[in-house]
């Protein structure tokens, strides 16, 4: 029941961007929608998420790390994704379970099967309909990360600085080999289980790649029942 889809691939690489522009679309035909993020999406991920993402927790074993996004996908699969997937709806969810394998698995070295165990048990084996691949080079989207955070004003303080920043955080300030380290993880995943994945060249216009996105979600729509009264 309902439709499942997520978003995947390096910062920077235009997932929220992406997610949002197709979030709209559904919404404006109609379709019963909703966006969520990981890590975060509930009130309690939202608050794992900050733990995650300050740059003041350098200390951070990877175990802790691994565990804490776990914990964030556990909530928002039990109290957000199964839920709406129930009532026959569309979750969008910018990054999954994905990320754990490339970022933890693939980045910090962890056991991918430990991983899948621990992943396991936080969705109960829920794993989406269709995963989007944003395909950037990894420099690039970094440098795309960093430009839209010098944008942003100075914190007014010295303890603001240390807030989690919506542009840049504790993993994006992991070393350029860390980052190349996920992105081939990434292309590790998609070779695994080709079906549910579609990569895209994230380097392009917006609305190119909006419009190619959508085209690989409009044939599995005719399962998804539309709102009587659209928003
Ligand atoms: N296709 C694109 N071309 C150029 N810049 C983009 C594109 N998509 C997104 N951006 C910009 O790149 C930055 C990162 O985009 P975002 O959607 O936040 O990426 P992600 O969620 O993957 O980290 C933002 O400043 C955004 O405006
Ligand atoms: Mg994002």
């Amino acid at each position: 029941m309902g439709l499942f889809i997520t978003f995947e691939g390096p910062e920077g690489s235009g997932k929220s961007t992406q997610a949002r522009l197709l979030y709209e679309r559904l919404q404006r035909l109609g379709y019963p929608v909703i966006l969520t993020r990981e890590p975060g999406g509930t009130r309690i991920g939202e608050l794992i998420r900050r733990i995650l993402v300050d740059l003041r927790h350098t200390e951070m074993a990877p175990t802790t790390e691994t565990l804490l996004f776990s914990a964030a996908r556990a909530q928002l699969v039990s109290e957000l994704v199964r839920p709406y997937l129930k009532t026959g709806g569309i979750v969008l969810c910018d990054r999954y379970a994905d990320s754990t394998f490339a970022y933890q698995g693939y980045g910090l070295g962890r056991d991918l099967e430990e991983l899948q165990s621990i992943t396991t048990v936080a969705t109960g084996g829920l794993m989406p309909d269709l995963t989007f691949y944003l395909d950037l080079d990894v420099e690039m989207g970094l440098q795309r990360k960093r430009s839209a955070r010098d944008r942003l004003p100075e914190p007014a303080s010295a303890a603001a600085a240390f807030t989690p920043h919506p542009e840049w955080n504790r993993l994006d300030a992991r070393d350029l080999a860390y980052h190349q380290r996920v992105a081939t993880g990434f292309a590790e995943l998609m070779r695994r289980d080709p079906d549910r994945w579609r990569c895209f060249v994230a380097n392009q216009p917006v609305d190119l790649l909006a419009e190619q996105i959508f085209t690989q979600v409009e044939p599995m729509l005719a399962r998804i029942v539309r709102l009587e009264n659209p928003r």
